[in-house]
């Protein structure tokens, strides 16, 4: 007899021709870009949770570090029967260490990435059977409706520093969004990389073993596959940059020949050393977190940071 577990997954699915014209728009600029949403197919994933395993990078260990020292203080924050949704839930790795600390009633995984989400979910509702788990599929950098009701208390999860992911003023959108969705029912735990010396920044996103640059160059199978574009991986390689002036990890792309790609009917012409940017990776300090959240309608915050000052884990309510 096969256990009861208690899940359901939504599909909010991106429409095709937005994924497409925005992928072309950003490949048509002077500076040609693509999306760092676009890293997150099945491979995709998979590679980030292989990054996050890393020597070079600190993030996710530190991350980790702080949730197992400071969880019961963060469960206290958040109060027991929440809805806890995570914005981005990758692996589930993360919410392991809190869900026996927090005991939410429900748990809302969000990802973009359909089938990774699925089996993640999966995992956790099968690991928590008292846990209900409702995962929905869909792009959290873009305004969205939840596809399931609120509960009294609800808290948001947004950890690995994804935030970084935004410019610092889309960063504010965002958490001023997230704030909206809670409703005053709760609050935000929102993980947070530091800011530090350039030499630990740089070595975390150029490991030594390449697994980032397979990370990043996996970007571009990936828009072949979504939308029949012909890169060839092998006239591109990785690039890795903190920008200090910015305040974060730029990543790129770099062509190593003069050579066209076909994408949606578009010739797109590369020069050798031309540069495709994939992502920006923003690093902040204590008070740059505190000022980005207030200005978010955030009115308390709650932090929590390793001896190093790398990481910061905070709570905003
Ligand atoms: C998932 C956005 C937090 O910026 O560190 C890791 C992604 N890119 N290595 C980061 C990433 C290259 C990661 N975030």
């Amino acid at each position: 007899m096969s256990e009861s577990i208690q899940y359901e997954l939504h599909e909010l699915d991106m429409l095709k021709v937005d994924v497409a014209d925005e992928l072309l728009a950003g490949l048509q600029q002077t500076q040609k870009s693509i999306a760092p949403k676009y890293f997150y197919d099945e491979r995709g994933s998979e590679l980030f949770t292989e990054i996050t395993g890393t020597q070079e990078y600190y993030v996710t260990r530190t991350e980790i570090a702080l949730l197992k020292q400071y969880g019961a203080e963060m469960a206290a924050c958040i109060g027991p029967d929440s809805l806890l949704i995570e914005y981005g839930s990758g692996s589930s790795e993360k919410i392991r260490i809190l869900l026996d600390q927090v005991k939410p009633k429900i748990y809302a995984p969000l990802d973009i990435s359909r089938d990774y989400l699925d089996s993640a979910a999966v995992g956790v509702a099968t690991e928590y059977p008292w846990l209900e788990v409702k995962a929905a599929c869909l792009d959290y950098t873009q305004p969205f409706s939840l596809p399931f009701a609120l509960l009294d208390n609800c808290a948001g999860f947004f950890p690995g520093s994804s935030i970084g992911n935004f410019t610092p003023d889309s960063a504010i959108e965002f958490l001023s969004r997230v704030r909206n969705q809670l409703q005053d029912k709760g609050g935000l735990l929102l993980g947070v990389d530091l800011k530090k010396d350039d030499v630990v920044l740089n070595a975390a996103y150029n490991d030594a073993a390449g697994i980032t640059a397979a990370f990043n160059l996996n970007v571009l199978s990936h828009i072949n596959n979504l939308i029949g574009s012909n890169f060839d991986t092998s006239q591109f390689v990785h690039f890795a940059q903190y920008n200090d002036k910015l305040g974060c990890i730029q990543m790129f792309l770099e062509s190593l020949s003069n050579q066209r790609v076909e994408v949606l009917g578009k010739t797109i012409e590369f020069s050798k050393g031309e540069m495709i940017h994939t992502e920006d990776s923003f690093k902040y300090s204590v008070s740059e977190v505190e000022l980005m959240a207030r200005s978010a309608g955030f009115n308390e915050i709650k932090s929590w940071t390793d001896e190093k000052g790398w990481f910061g884990i905070f709570y905003l309510f």
